[in-house]
């Protein structure tokens, strides 16, 4: 009954919202919404009405999430990119599954000790900040791949939106107008030609932006797809830039960049089939792993947010990261033993010291061993067109505004994706997470990620879309909507919307947003040996579920994200 209520007060607020002029979606950002066919839910209102204006053309699901992405890279710019990379998971009508590998690589100059001091020890924030934080990007050769095969209106369709967005200007958001004082205050000093269309003494929120020289890069990308980017004039700006600025990424770095089709990694949670990302992204090889190692505990009788069910779902993810942090890395370059990761013997065993009163110690767990004895500021967007294709996708400039530097005269950013190889196998990036050898860098090797795109069927039929930014918090940010909505039967922006928590193996402890869970469960959590960081808020997911028939979009209220369709 409650549900049918909320169903009913959503369905009044999105008929009176779905129909609003773009010009004022700031206003009023559609945080969910029901519907019976086709939605988009992205990190911008302007980036999801374009996508939704796709899908009522008659366009699918992969042309909504091309235009969805470029819109992205005008409205949303410290995640949404040209710059950067990402990954995409597919599932058409008929079941068939797909996944793009668009992330970015190391250029062939790059090598294992290039953010060491001669004396072995990290140089302090090389690989987050300027040039050599770069990686060859992925994006647009990404969405050339995913029209040539899928696409069926016409490339020049899909990007013009976002040309005209960034020619004529849009209003920001307060989210967006605080961006870019950050980047004014502590990004810009990254350039070596003032990007002045971002100067500024103070972005408030309604303040136009107008992009002219990213207008004209999307009209060369309009014109000639992917030459119009690894080749001519936006090609030499991207090298002159390097050049200007110690960077390392040459033409040929950029001509030779492919993004590749990849096996889609699949597996089961109860009567769920999971489809997500494999390598070189850990996220779908580590969400599987924690769904298997949950499956045989009653979730649900534990109760959502239990001191039970956190210190359960907790101690998967702690078992998780370890295997990450010794097994994982870019596929072309090493072996990922992802057989053995994802066998329901292994993962079975890797429960097998768990205890249901205290806490493992992160000290006491490894990565795990496969001959035990034993019979066992990223961002995403979720797609639903009206043929019932789905797409999902997690794409990422890194940190937020990637590596702050500003393509002079071409008006786009590039990435710090660098930071997400192990620097020194060992020592933690960015997000504190421990890489070993299969993720050290090497020229050409993609660097391995924790973005998480996932769909879900259940019982055959296309059941969910969900993913989200948030650094390593993404894997176990997409693990509790799964389980918020199969194990406790939430809505979908209720799913989205409830308090998060993360453990990542080291350093140890549970991240968790704070003010959003009892402290009582945190007490009797410390009393079994868990230590707590809070945090003001972690990911923003962007998911969709089909039920009934039903479409129900369910957009992070913790940022501008919107639902939109019709
Ligand atoms: O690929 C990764 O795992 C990271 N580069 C993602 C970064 C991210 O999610 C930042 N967002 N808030």
């Amino acid at each position: 009954m409650y549900r049918i209520f909320i169903l009913f007060c959503v369905s009044f607020c999105f008929l009176s919202c779905v129909n609003s002029n773009p010009s004022n979606v700031h206003d009023e950002i559609d945080k969910s919404a029901i519907i019976d066919s086709a939605m988009v839910v992205s990190a911008h209102p302007l980036a999801s009405e374009i996508g939704k204006s796709i899908l009522k053309k008659g366009g699918n699901a992969i042309d909504a999430a091309i235009a969805v992405q470029f819109a992205l890279a005008v409205v949303h710019p410290s995640a949404g990119n040209i710059g950067g990379g990402g990954f995409m998971v597919i599932r058409l009508n008929k079941g068939d599954c797909y996944t793009l590998d668009f992330r970015e690589k190391a250029p062939s100059t790059a090598h294992r000790d290039m953010y060491l001091n001669d004396d072995g020890t990290i140089v302090k924030r090389l690989s987050l900040d300027g040039s050599l934080a770069v990686g060859v990007p992925g994006t647009v050769d990404g969405m050339c791949k995913a029209h040539q095969k899928f696409g069926s209106l016409s490339w020049g369709e899909l990007i013009q939106p976002s040309i005209e967005l960034a020619q004529n200007g849009f209003p920001l958001t307060q989210l967006e107008a605080d961006g870019l004082n950050y980047f004014v205050n502590s990004k810009l000093k990254f350039n070596s030609i003032e990007p002045s269309f971002i100067v500024k003494d103070n972005w408030l929120k309604g303040d136009s932006i107008y992009l002219h020289d990213l207008a004209n890069t999307l009209y060369l990308i309009k014109a000639k797809r992917r030459a119009g980017f690894y080749e001519g004039e936006i090609a030499l700006k991207i090298t002159q830039e390097m050049e200007r600025s110690s960077g390392v990424i040459t033409s040929e770095d950029l001509q030779n960049y492919e993004s590749i089709w990849r096996e889609p990694l699949i597996g089961y949670y109860k009567n769920y089939k999971i489809i997500s990302m494999g390598p070189p992204s850990s996220g779908g090889a580590c969400l599987l792993q924690m769904l298997k190692m949950l499956e045989p505990f009653d979730l649900n009788q534990m109760g959502l947010h239990s001191y039970k069910s956190i210190h359960c779902i907790a101690e998967a993810e702690k078992r998780a990261f370890a295997d990450r942090s010794k097994y994982m890395g870019d596929p072309d370059f090493i072996d990922v033993p992802l057989t053995q990761l994802l066998d329901s013997m292994y993962l079975k065993h890797r429960m097998s010291n768990y205890s249901s009163i205290m806490a493992t110690l992160s000290d006491s767990i490894f990565p795990g061993n496969f001959n035990f004895k034993e019979s066992d500021q990223t961002t995403h967007y979720s797609i639903v067109d009206t043929y019932g294709n789905a797409v999902s996708v997690t794409t990422t400039l890194n940190s937020s505004y990637g590596s702050g530097v500003v393509v002079g005269s071409a008006g786009f950013l590039l990435n710090n994706e660098m930071d997400d190889f192990s620097s020194k196998p060992g020592q933690p990036n960015l997000y504190g997470l421990i890489g070993g050898e299969a993720n050290s860098i090497q020229p050409n090797k993609r660097m391995l990620s924790s973005m998480t795109p996932t769909i879900l069927e259940k019982n055959g039929q296309l059941f969910m879309v969900v993913g989200t930014p948030g650094g390593s918090t993404i894997i176990t940010g997409v693990l509790q909507t799964i389980l918020n909505v199969i194990e406790y039967d939430l809505s979908i922006q209720d799913a989205v919307s409830i308090g998060r928590f993360h453990h990542q193996w080291r350093p140890d402890e549970i991240k968790i947003e704070s003010n959003k869970f009892d402290s009582l469960v945190i007490q009797q959590l410390k009393q079994m040996g868990h230590s707590f960081k809070s945090v003001n808020s972690m990911n923003r997911v962007d998911a969709i579920v089909i039920s009934e028939g039903l479409l129900e979009g369910g957009a992070d209220p913790r940022g501008d994200d919107s639902c939109s369709g019709f």
